[in-house]
């Protein structure tokens, strides 16, 4: 059983995604061709966002961001400790601090109401993070960064692209909303490719210059850039992918209640499920629980031939390129990254595969 199935999604899809690839090599357009455009307004239309800014990689969308508010060394970004890499690694590449708050045992997303304590008079903006595809507490980030001089909040949307929060869409919630189309993602092309969202006219237009390399129009470089542009042939697979995404959404959610059905159906107490919300939902771009003993559970499944893999087990605060000596823990995050264990997800998983996972999984955990 693979840990994600991307093979069912091409061959269901595979007509519209090669009439949309042999589009783009018989126009040869194969850079800012019109396809960068079409993906960006369809996908400001899917999340309610006035602007969409397609760039190379989720990293890129964070990065670009970072730099159209001016973020420089000395700075504060407050972020999760408990995240994939490239959220902190962007902060510190620009020279600034990343502040780590811990996160919620729950729903591992960072803890909002121990935001306000890490603020300081060097705090520019802070970085919540849609963890395995639920959403953070977007309200509550949004109400201190207003009550603290404006700060700016970004929502990295990674994993969380296609979830809805108090009914809006992940990517339209505060300042900046990023996503990744890495292929694995919720909504994913066939290499690197991410974008960025706001509704500000201004920060939008920096974000668009700073992808070309800082250029306001040929050859003028108004600000420093990056060389960060998703290319037409990205582009043309994700408006392909998009023709059933809304489906695959409903599916990811569904398949995400059969899951906690199915553990909860098994009897077993050794397998705790995340936390939900209720004022939100989860796309499960991973579906994570948390055990114990995770090791012997693991070995257990891949003997079986069940795929699992750890989201993440090394929180960024005890990672050797980002430890900060003045902020050496973080209980929460490191009592997660023990525990947790992702499964065999994807839209098109089958529910007997779902009980498969969940058969070995109930017997290994108890
Ligand atoms: C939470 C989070 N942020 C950022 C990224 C970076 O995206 P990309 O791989 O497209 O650069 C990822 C992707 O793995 C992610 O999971």
């Amino acid at each position: 059983m693979p840990f994600i199935d991307l093979k069912q999604q091409y061959q269901t899809l595979k007509p519209q995604i090669q009439e949309r690839i042999n589009r783009v090599l018989d126009h040869g357009q194969y850079i800012m061709g019109p396809e960068v455009r079409e993906m960006e307004a369809r996908l400001e239309q899917f999340t309610s966002a006035k602007h969409c800014i397609s760039v190379a990689s989720g990293t890129e969308a964070l990065l670009i961001c970072l730099m159209a508010l001016g973020i420089k060394p000395g700075d504060e970004v407050i972020t999760t400790p408990f995240t994939f890499a490239a959220t902190v690694e962007v902060i510190t590449l620009l020279g600034a601090r990343p502040i780590y708050v811990d996160i919620d045992a729950g729903t591992c997303n960072i803890d909002a109401s121990l935001i306000e304590a890490a603020i300081t008079p060097r705090t520019r903006a802070i970085m919540p993070v849609g963890l395995y595809g639920q959403v953070a507490d977007m309200d509550e980030i949004n109400a201190i960064a207003s009550r603290h001089g404006d700060l700016a909040v970004i929502e990295d949307g990674a994993q969380s692209f296609g979830a809805t929060y108090k009914g809006r869409k992940s990517g339209n919630l505060s300042t900046f909303g990023c996503t990744s189309f890495f292929p694995s993602k919720p909504l994913g092309c066939y290499g690197d490719g991410g974008a960025i969202f706001t509704s500000d006219d201004a920060l939008a237009q920096a974000c668009r210059e700073i992808r070309v390399h800082g250029q306001s129009k040929r050859y003028v470089h108004t600000r420093i850039g990056v060389g960060g542009r998703m290319d037409t042939l990205q582009c043309a697979i994700v408006l392909a992918k998009l023709e059933r995404f809304e489906w695959e959404v409903e599916q990811r959610k569904e398949l995400g209640k059969k899951y906690a059905e199915l553990i909860r159906e098994s009897g077993c107490t050794g397998v705790e499920l995340l936390g939900l919300k209720d004022d939100r939902d989860c796309v499960w771009a991973q579906y994570t629980v948390k055990v114990d003993a995770r090791e012997k559970i693991q070995a257990g499944l891949l003997e079986a031939g069940i795929p699992t893999a750890i989201h993440y087990p090394i929180p960024m605060h005890l990672q050797p390129a980002y430890a900060d000596p003045a902020q050496p823990s973080f209980p929460v995050a490191e009592a997660m990254g023990k525990r947790v264990m992702s499964l065999p997800m994807s839209a098109d998983i089958s529910e007997a595969d779902q009980r498969e996972v969940v058969r070995h999984l109930a017997k290994l955990a108890g």
